[in-house]
Protein backbone atom coordinates (compact mmCIF):
# COMPACT_ATOMS: atom_id res chain seq x y z
CA UNK A 1 0.00 0.00 0.00
CA UNK A 2 1.04 3.47 -0.87
CA UNK A 3 0.40 6.89 -0.12
CA UNK A 4 0.38 9.92 -2.19
CA UNK A 5 -0.15 13.21 -1.16
CA UNK A 6 -0.78 16.29 -3.41
CA UNK A 7 -0.15 19.91 -2.52
CA UNK A 8 -2.85 22.84 -3.88
CA UNK A 9 -2.90 26.17 -2.35
CA UNK A 10 -5.57 28.71 -2.42
CA UNK A 11 -6.52 32.06 -0.57
CA UNK A 12 -9.67 33.11 0.83
CA UNK A 13 -11.02 35.13 3.68
CA UNK A 14 -12.91 34.76 6.08
CA UNK A 15 -14.42 36.03 9.76
CA UNK A 16 -15.09 33.70 12.50
CA UNK A 17 -18.41 34.70 13.71
CA UNK A 18 -21.11 32.19 15.07
CA UNK A 19 -24.47 33.88 15.04
CA UNK A 20 -25.90 31.56 17.41
CA UNK A 21 -23.02 33.32 20.23
CA UNK A 22 -23.26 37.40 21.60
CA UNK A 23 -21.28 39.80 20.22
CA UNK A 24 -19.62 39.71 23.22
CA UNK A 25 -19.09 36.39 23.81
CA UNK A 26 -17.79 35.84 19.85
CA UNK A 27 -15.01 38.69 20.59
CA UNK A 28 -14.34 36.96 23.30
CA UNK A 29 -13.95 33.17 21.69
CA UNK A 30 -12.62 34.23 17.98
CA UNK A 31 -10.37 37.73 19.53
CA UNK A 32 -8.89 39.09 16.10
CA UNK A 33 -10.46 36.92 13.83
CA UNK A 34 -13.83 38.08 15.07
CA UNK A 35 -13.10 41.41 13.42
CA UNK A 36 -15.81 42.64 11.11
CA UNK A 37 -13.98 43.33 8.22
CA UNK A 38 -12.47 40.11 8.11
CA UNK A 39 -9.00 38.82 7.56
CA UNK A 40 -7.55 36.54 4.72
CA UNK A 41 -4.90 33.30 4.75
CA UNK A 42 -2.70 31.85 1.86
CA UNK A 43 -4.40 28.01 2.77
CA UNK A 44 -1.61 25.28 1.76
CA UNK A 45 -4.11 22.26 1.03
CA UNK A 46 -2.97 18.75 0.90
CA UNK A 47 -4.78 15.73 -0.39
CA UNK A 48 -3.88 11.76 0.20
CA UNK A 49 -5.14 9.38 -1.56
CA UNK A 50 -3.65 5.83 -1.24
CA UNK A 51 -3.70 2.19 -3.08
CA UNK A 52 -1.38 -0.50 -4.52
CA UNK A 53 0.65 0.50 -7.32
CA UNK A 54 -0.96 0.00 -10.83
CA UNK A 55 1.33 -2.78 -12.06
CA UNK A 56 1.71 -1.79 -15.71
CA UNK A 57 2.03 2.52 -14.54
CA UNK A 58 4.06 2.00 -11.24
CA UNK A 59 1.59 4.49 -9.73
CA UNK A 60 -1.16 4.92 -7.21
CA UNK A 61 -3.38 7.06 -9.34
CA UNK A 62 -3.45 9.79 -12.30
CA UNK A 63 -2.44 13.00 -10.05
CA UNK A 64 -4.12 14.72 -13.29
CA UNK A 65 -7.52 13.29 -12.35
CA UNK A 66 -7.14 14.91 -8.61
CA UNK A 67 -6.10 17.50 -9.64
CA UNK A 68 -9.47 18.13 -12.38
CA UNK A 69 -11.38 17.06 -8.99
CA UNK A 70 -9.83 19.65 -6.92
CA UNK A 71 -9.93 22.66 -9.33
CA UNK A 72 -13.68 21.58 -9.95
CA UNK A 73 -14.67 21.37 -6.15
CA UNK A 74 -12.43 23.63 -4.09
CA UNK A 75 -9.98 25.72 -5.99
CA UNK A 76 -12.25 27.36 -8.39
CA UNK A 77 -15.23 27.59 -5.64
CA UNK A 78 -13.06 29.06 -2.61
CA UNK A 79 -9.68 30.54 -4.42
CA UNK A 80 -9.84 34.30 -3.84
CA UNK A 81 -13.75 34.10 -2.49
CA UNK A 82 -14.93 35.41 1.01
CA UNK A 83 -16.08 32.11 2.92
CA UNK A 84 -18.75 33.76 5.04
CA UNK A 85 -20.21 35.75 1.83
CA UNK A 86 -19.54 34.38 -1.26
CA UNK A 87 -19.24 30.41 -0.72
CA UNK A 88 -23.08 29.33 0.42
CA UNK A 89 -22.24 26.52 2.01
CA UNK A 90 -20.79 28.69 4.79
CA UNK A 91 -22.92 31.17 5.03
CA UNK A 92 -24.28 29.69 8.04
CA UNK A 93 -21.86 28.12 9.07
CA UNK A 94 -18.51 29.38 10.89
CA UNK A 95 -15.80 29.19 8.33
CA UNK A 96 -13.02 27.90 10.78
CA UNK A 97 -10.41 25.62 9.22
CA UNK A 98 -11.99 22.51 11.05
CA UNK A 99 -15.14 22.88 9.04
CA UNK A 100 -13.67 24.22 6.48
CA UNK A 101 -11.63 20.93 6.34
CA UNK A 102 -14.78 18.78 6.66
CA UNK A 103 -15.79 20.45 4.04
CA UNK A 104 -13.56 19.70 1.83
CA UNK A 105 -13.00 16.42 2.76
CA UNK A 106 -16.74 15.73 2.55
CA UNK A 107 -17.23 17.36 -0.94
CA UNK A 108 -14.21 15.25 -2.02
CA UNK A 109 -14.93 11.87 -0.87
CA UNK A 110 -18.75 12.24 -2.58
CA UNK A 111 -17.32 12.84 -5.82
CA UNK A 112 -14.18 10.68 -5.73
CA UNK A 113 -16.21 7.97 -7.42
CA UNK A 114 -16.86 9.48 -10.53
CA UNK A 115 -13.30 10.19 -11.02
CA UNK A 116 -12.17 7.09 -9.67
CA UNK A 117 -14.30 4.40 -10.19
CA UNK A 118 -12.66 1.27 -8.61
CA UNK A 119 -11.91 -0.44 -5.06
CA UNK A 120 -8.88 1.61 -5.32
CA UNK A 121 -7.25 4.37 -5.44
CA UNK A 122 -9.06 5.86 -1.95
CA UNK A 123 -9.13 9.33 -0.50
CA UNK A 124 -7.58 8.95 2.92
CA UNK A 125 -7.23 12.69 3.91
CA UNK A 126 -7.19 16.45 3.86
CA UNK A 127 -4.53 18.89 5.47
CA UNK A 128 -5.25 22.30 5.52
CA UNK A 129 -1.73 24.42 6.38
CA UNK A 130 -4.49 27.78 7.62
CA UNK A 131 -0.70 29.39 8.92
CA UNK A 132 2.54 27.62 9.53
CA UNK A 133 1.10 27.03 13.28
CA UNK A 134 -2.12 26.26 12.31
CA UNK A 135 -2.44 22.86 10.68
CA UNK A 136 -6.01 20.73 10.57
CA UNK A 137 -6.85 16.97 9.52
CA UNK A 138 -9.64 15.29 8.37
CA UNK A 139 -9.33 11.53 7.31
CA UNK A 140 -12.13 10.34 4.87
CA UNK A 141 -13.42 7.62 6.89
CA UNK A 142 -14.42 10.22 9.45
CA UNK A 143 -16.64 11.68 8.56
CA UNK A 144 -20.49 11.33 6.61
NI1 LIG B 1 -8.51 33.34 10.10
Amino acid sequence: MFRVTRRYHFASSHRLHSPELSEEENQKIYGKCNNPYGHGHDYVLDVSACGPLDSAAGRVLDTRLMDDLVERLVLHPFDHRNLNTEVQWFMPVVPTSENLGREICRRLKHNWNSTFPDEWPRLEKVRIEETPRNIFEVRADEIE
